[in-house]
């Protein structure tokens, strides 16, 4: 099995303090194979920020796959902004924006949507989509999973468009053999197939830290991989630390992502 820890939107700056502890305590007990941070780590990209969220990442235990969000390209500092705007992220996660990581199960690879220019819509282009493609190279066998902080598919709720180049994406994916795509933004939490293509699961996850909920609580996710099988837990924030809800079961069957028990919707199937 491969256990990966999903968190995401810590927005550090508007974050809760008392939680912390528990969550570095309950990413330490769950003994992840890989932590995906899929970004917001600061609220505005300032340094004090980015130093507090180094100090998170630095108390996980490793392996870390960080990518970059929209707030964490430097708000105030329109020089960095314009010509350094991953210094800040790239210094304090120790990695490049668009990581690979892979075992002998799976191949997770990060993809970079934050755009200086398309602030909070985000942005994919097409040299973005060929790096991604070629981080898979070689994969074989082993589940592919893409992690990018913008969705590809509103869900739960809806605040801004689609990022550019979305559609774009979303059609590349099948042909890299893409099964699954962790994504953050939204704050709020939705494991459902993509509507458009019911072979690749959409994993949104909420926000593991910030203030700034939309009626879910923080929330971390464990995904453990077993062949085509995956079990998704969520973790929420109580006053006794994260304690986890009763997992969902899902499982690659024919091409399509289904839950044991439930019939796929005809709608969803691809026509
Ligand atoms: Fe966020
Ligand atoms: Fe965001």
């Amino acid at each position: 099995m491969t256990r990966i820890v999903h968190l995401s939107d810590l927005h550090f700056g508007a974050h809760e303090p008392a939680l912390i502890a528990p969550l570095i305590d309950a990413v330490g007990r769950a003994r992840p194979d890989l932590t995906v941070i899929s970004g917001d780590f600061a609220q505005r990209g300032t340094r004090p920020q980015w130093q507090q969220a180094e100090g998170f990442l630095n108390a996980l235990p490793g392996p870390l796959l960080s990518i970059p969000g929209n707030h964490d390209i430097p708000h105030y500092n329109p020089l960095l902004r314009a010509f350094a705007p991953y210094g800040r992220f790239r210094r304090a996660t120790g990695g490049p924006d668009e990581p690979v990581w892979r075992n002998s199960r799976a191949v997770v690879a990060g993809l970079n949507t934050a755009d200086r220019w398309q602030w909070m819509r985000g942005k994919v282009s097409p040299p973005h989509i060929d790096g991604l493609r070629r981080a898979y190279e070689g994969a074989a066998h082993r589940t592919r999973i893409a992690v990018m902080h913008h969705p590809l598919e509103h869900a739960a709720v809806t605040v801004d468009p689609l990022m550019r180049g979305a559609r774009d994406l979303m059609q590349a994916l099948p042909g890299m053999g893409v099964r699954m795509v962790l994504s953050g933004h939204i704050h709020v939490s939705h494991i459902a197939p993509f509507r458009d293509d019911p072979g690749i699961l959409f994993v949104q996850n909420g926000t593991s830290l910030s203030t700034r909920r939309r009626g879910e609580a923080n929330v971390f996710l464990t995904l453990d991989l077993e062949g085509p099988s995956l079990r998704v837990t969520r973790h929420y924030a109580t006053p006794r630390g994260f304690v986890a809800t009763a997992p969902e079961s899902w499982c690659l069957e024919d091409g399509l992502w289904l839950q044991p028990g439930h019939q796929p919707m005809r709608a969803q199937l691809p026509r």
